[in-house]
């Protein structure tokens, strides 16, 4: 293919750099929490918990067994449940959807901004009811969410903030107001293969999220086979995080510095070859992000999908907007941005391992695409 750049990428290269980021010895970290025999919530996982915290720069973290399980148990811990309200936006995965729809509570969809993707402070506001419990901002693209300003009202009328950061490993978070819910699935920005962790507020809410992730009950594994029997305390869901996953989290967590600098130079390359460029809208994930994917909105969408997509390269939609899903149809209403939106949007290939070349390649390749779907 002719490109408009100076690139000397290929489509194989772009394809074969497009997968999953592993550094190497998380093979052999796996094999090494195998032979050790402990396959559920071990060593590893407390760990991992730990230098997860350490990281974090925050007094503890949660390990889970994904970032789905870790958005219902902080959901259920501040009373969501039958008869109440989350705020959500609808332009999320429907992940961040289900677990509100599992705990018999309503999600109540908003719009989001259209620059950001992300949910605004004004949009929350005007949303809430009496029955808001919570409100679940999603770090879309990895976009940190300040709702600072709100908060004071949000405390008044006992709303929590759970926010759904599954896409913002790495991204600035502000201290104290959420709890934080992180994912490390395949493509995250650390990934465990898959897997997720909780940032609690309060050593309380770290306890109760403990004893949730363990069916509800009080004693740990290591505890409960040294004893007859033991205490069922409260809900709870099979959600610990398994040694094995644990330790691959480990070997990406001592290398995430060096992640975080791939992802922001390749998000940088994609930003200056598309500068400017007619036709094309980057949504920016801001200066305080790892970004997590390279989004960008067009005229066309579907067909310029097509044409990338028939050339073999690897573009997706993230994602089709949930209050027009046929299983949220009851809480659907009008949300003319994010519809408007969900029409445009398109993510680039985005993976450490593809180069500032492939991303230059990538681009051009759109450049021709959206020009082939206009004619
Ligand atoms: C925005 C968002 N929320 C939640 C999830 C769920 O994460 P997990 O796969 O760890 O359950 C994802 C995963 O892709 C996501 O992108």
């Amino acid at each position: 293919m002719s490109t408009s750049t100076t690139s000397t990428s290929t489509p194989e290269a772009v394809r074969r750099n497009a997968r999953p980021y592993l550094h190497g010895p998380e093979m052999a970290a796996m094999a090494a929490a195998m032979e050790a025999g402990q396959y559920g919530h071990g060593p590893q996982a407390d760990l991992f918990e730990q230098e997860l915290a350490d990281y974090l720069g925050v007094p503890d973290v949660v390990a889970v067994s994904c970032a789905t399980v870790g958005i219902h148990l902080a959901l259920q811990v501040c009373g969501v449940g039958p008869g109440t309200e989350v705020i959500v936006p609808s332009q999320t995965f429907a992940a961040t959807i289900q677990p509100i729809v599992a705990l018999g509570a309503a999600p109540r969809f908003i719009d989001h901004s259209p620059d950001t993707l992300c949910v605004e402070p004004k949009a929350v506001r005007e949303a809430i009811t009496p029955a808001t419990r919570a409100v679940l901002p999603v770090l879309y693209g990895g976009r940190p969410i300040d709702l600072t300003g709100i908060v004071p009202e949000l405390r008044r009328r006992n709303i929590h903030i759970v926010e759904d950061a599954a896409q913002a490993f790495g991204s600035r978070r502000t201290e104290g107001p959420a709890t934080t819910v992180y994912s490390f699935g395949p493509i995250k920005q650390l990934t465990a293969l898959v897997g997720g962790a909780i940032v609690p507020r309060t050593g309380e809410e770290a306890e109760s999220l403990r004893q949730m992730r363990s069916l509800g009950i009080t004693s740990s594994q290591a505890d409960r086979i040294r004893t007859t029997t033991y205490s069922v305390r409260g809900p709870g869901l099979r959600g610990v995080l398994p040694d094995v996953n644990a330790a691959v989290g480990r070997i990406q967590l001592a290398r995430f510095d060096e992640v975080a600098a791939l992802r922001t130079s390749l998000w940088k390359a994609y930003a200056h070859a598309l500068d400017g460029a007619s036709g094309v809208a980057l949504v920016d994930v801001g200066a305080d992000a790892v970004p997590f994917n390279c989004v960008v909105r067009v005229p066309g969408r579907d067909r310029v999908h097509r044409i990338m997509r028939d050339r073999g390269i690897g573009v997706g939609v993230h994602y089709p907007p949930n209050h027009l899903q046929p299983a949220f149809a009851r809480w659907t209403r009008s949300l003319p941005i994010t519809e408007r939106a969900a029409g445009e949007i398109l993510s680039l290939p985005f993976h450490p391992a593809m180069t500032p070349d492939d991303a230059r390649w990538t681009a051009a390749a759109l450049l021709e695409a959206l020009a082939d779907a206009s004619r």
